[in-house]
């Protein structure tokens, strides 16, 4: 496994690579790996010859109240991780190297970007956007794997795959959970016990949201308002509870196939995010 810092050292490689006929998946983040972030890696060796992972905690996509300081940093556990998986490089660029002075290009996917997360973190998914055409250009992927845990970025990176004409093929990854049902996240080392044990109202809201869509044939909008009860009784701070179409992130408002249930709510400080398709 090699560990690759400077930007054309990096874009040398893939160059290399991807001359001597070997496809290569690519699995960005933020590092704090955890097992979703080994479950999109593995999916990348399953797909390709080649397998690169980044680690960048990007600037660009925290607010300016957000946790970007605070943001768990552990490059030497996180290689760990990776070196039995087959990795070939980990990509970890410094930020002055993504953003050298100067800096003014970005990418802004438009509507997708709109509502959700983008409501309560503007300039959010800019950054999203913007780092990962950069990754992109850097990495030269044939593929490369997103979490649907974190939906609305899904939808975004494939749009701007689209309007931009990156030749990457984007394939979306299940999401992992721990066994009590809460979705794996780096920011849920942020969490007290005790908010750890509310945060299970999520991932149990979602299930019985499934039940009663599916069972009782609710509408979306009886199935938010459960959801929203659900939550506000363990004691969460709900941001959003919101029905979309899981193939464009429009809202619906009755009830249909590939409908996204989605949701953000508050545990002490921390900010959680989950989501689930109703049938
Ligand atoms: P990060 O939060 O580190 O996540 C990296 C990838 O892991 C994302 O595709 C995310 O959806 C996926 N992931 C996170 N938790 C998961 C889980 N429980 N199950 C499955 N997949 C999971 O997302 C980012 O970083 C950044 O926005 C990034 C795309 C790297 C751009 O900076």
């Amino acid at each position: 496994m090699r560990v690759i810092r400077s930007l054309p050292a990096m874009q040398a490689w893939s160059v290399r690579e991807r001359r001597a006929g070997r496809r290569i998946a690519f699995v960005p983040t933020m590092g704090a790996l955890h097992a979703g972030h080994l479950s999109l890696v593995r999916r990348a060796r399953s797909i390709a010859d080649r397998v690169v992972v980044s680690i960048f905690v990007n600037p660009l996509q925290f607010g300016p109240k957000e946790d970007f300081r605070r943001y768990p940093r552990v490059p030497l556990k996180d290689m760990t991780l990776l070196r039995p998986l087959g990795v070939d490089v980990v990509f970890l660029p410094a930020a002055r190297a993504i953003y050298p002075d100067g800096f003014q290009t970005h990418v802004e996917v438009e509507q997708v970007s709109r509502g959700l997360c983008g409501a309560s973190r503007p300039g959010h998914f800019r950054g999203v956007a913007t780092v990962v055409a950069k990754l992109f250009n850097l990495v030269q992927p044939d593929a490369a794997i997103f979490g649907r845990k974190d939906f609305q970025q899904v939808k975004v990176i494939e749009r701007m795959v689209r309007d931009l004409g990156f030749p990457v093929r984007i394939v979306e990854a299940a999401t992992v959970r721990d066994r009590d049902g809460v979705a794996l996240s780096s920011r849920n080392a942020y969490l007290t016990p005790d908010e750890r044990v509310r945060a299970r109202a999520i991932p149990q809201a979602l299930r019985e949201a499934r039940a009663v869509s599916r069972r009782k044939g609710a509408s979306p909008a009886r199935v938010r308002a459960l959801v929203r009860r659900r939550l506000a009784e363990a004691g969460l701070k709900v941001e959003y509870v919101e029905t979309r179409s899981a193939r464009t992130l429009e809202p619906v408002h009755r009830r249909e196939r590939g409908v996204a249930l989605l949701v953000a709510a508050g545990a002490g400080g921390t900010r959680l995010i989950d989501n689930t398709v109703l049938d």
